[in-house]
């Protein structure tokens, strides 16, 4: 997990967790899952946690936070830091990083532009952990989403997976698909509306990693055999104009009832959220709606990577 050999143990990609890794850390997130439901003495005292978040966050950033805080670190944060800190006098990124990393034993960075965590790495003297830079990637929300498949389905091989949504922006779908492209036997279908399509250097290193790549032209017909439904948002925040046809192109690939009853009894269905209507509240229900539980995997994972980023 280094990016520097011998160096500090950044987090910039999925690309570096490798199966092997991620058995290690997943056998650590469940360990952290039963510390979760004990007293038992902290991993981490004294040690100190920066969140420097440039784009709003619930999950990410109070994930980490509680994560920190039950191995019994510490936290400073800055939840908007692009109005509250020295960026709105002109600091740049890097001068940022350089200071909070004199305060802190680790950064946790999200920041909209893509490669940003990138950069921070480079000049941060304590460990960065990307929590989402732009459309670039979002490696932790894989790790938790990854966990989550292997949680509910009991596997990571010989998976079906739909990769719903704005496959174009959404970071954390370039993150799972690095993770997944790992795995034996990955059939994959594209879900989305025409303008929000997968980048064509992911399809194409996906197609490469063995993977089978299909598109379909709405939800209904691509779940069908489907083992997990990876539902997205469309991230209207990073077009540059409302993508209008993709609106009512985007009603051909919300999760709805009929979409439940066409998809198997032993799938599930994740979304990293939020979610803004593209996944119908009445499937909450459904047992196979197994978005909330993906969401609450994010303490005990996020609690196994600062103990192997932080831990000796
Ligand atoms: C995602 C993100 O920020 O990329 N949210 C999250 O971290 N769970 C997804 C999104 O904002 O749509």
């Amino acid at each position: 997990m280094v990016i520097r050999e011998g160096g500090t143990r950044h987090v910039v990609s999925a690309e570096q967790f490798s199966p092997s890794l991620l058995d290690e850390l997943f056998a650590s997130a469940d360990e952290m899952g039963r510390r979760l439901q004990a007293v038992r003495p902290p991993l981490l005292p004294g040690r100190v946690m920066a969140t420097l978040f440039y784009e709003p966050s619930t999950r990410t950033r109070l994930s980490f936070e509680s994560a920190m805080l039950r191995l019994g670190g510490q936290v400073v944060s800055t939840e908007n830091a692009r109005d509250f800190s020295s960026a709105i006098k002109g600091e740049t990124l890097e001068d940022t990083v350089r200071i909070v990393g004199g305060y802190a034993d680790c950064i946790v960075l999200r920041h909209p532009e893509e490669g940003a965590a990138a950069r921070a790495a480079a000049v941060s003297p304590v460990p960065v952990i990307n929590a989402g830079d732009g459309r670039g990637e979002h490696p932790t929300q894989a790790l938790l989403d990854l966990y989550t498949i292997r949680a509910e389905l009991g596997r990571l091989e010989e998976l079906r997976v739909v990769m719903a949504g704005d496959l174009a922006n959404g970071r954390t779908v370039h993150s799972l698909i690095r993770l997944l492209s790992q795995y034996r036997g990955l059939r994959v279908t594209l879900a989305g509306p025409a303008q929000l399509r997968l980048p064509e250097p992911t399809v194409r290193a996906l197609r490469r990693s063995g993977a089978e790549v299909r598109e379909a032209d709405s939800l209904l017909e691509a779940v069908v055999g489907a083992d997990v439904v990876y539902q997205t948002r469309i991230q209207a925040e990073r077009l540059s104009e409302p993508i209008s046809e993709a609106g009512s192109d985007a009603a051909r690939f919300r999760v709805t009832r009929e979409v439940m009853a066409a998809l198997p009894e032993t799938a599930v269905v994740m979304h990293p959220l939020p979610r803004v209507g593209e996944i119908d509240p009445e499937v909450d229900s459904d047992p196979r709606a197994a978005y909330f539980r993906q969401a609450r995997n994010g303490v005990p994972v996020r609690m196994a990577l600062l103990a192997r980023v932080l831990g000796e």
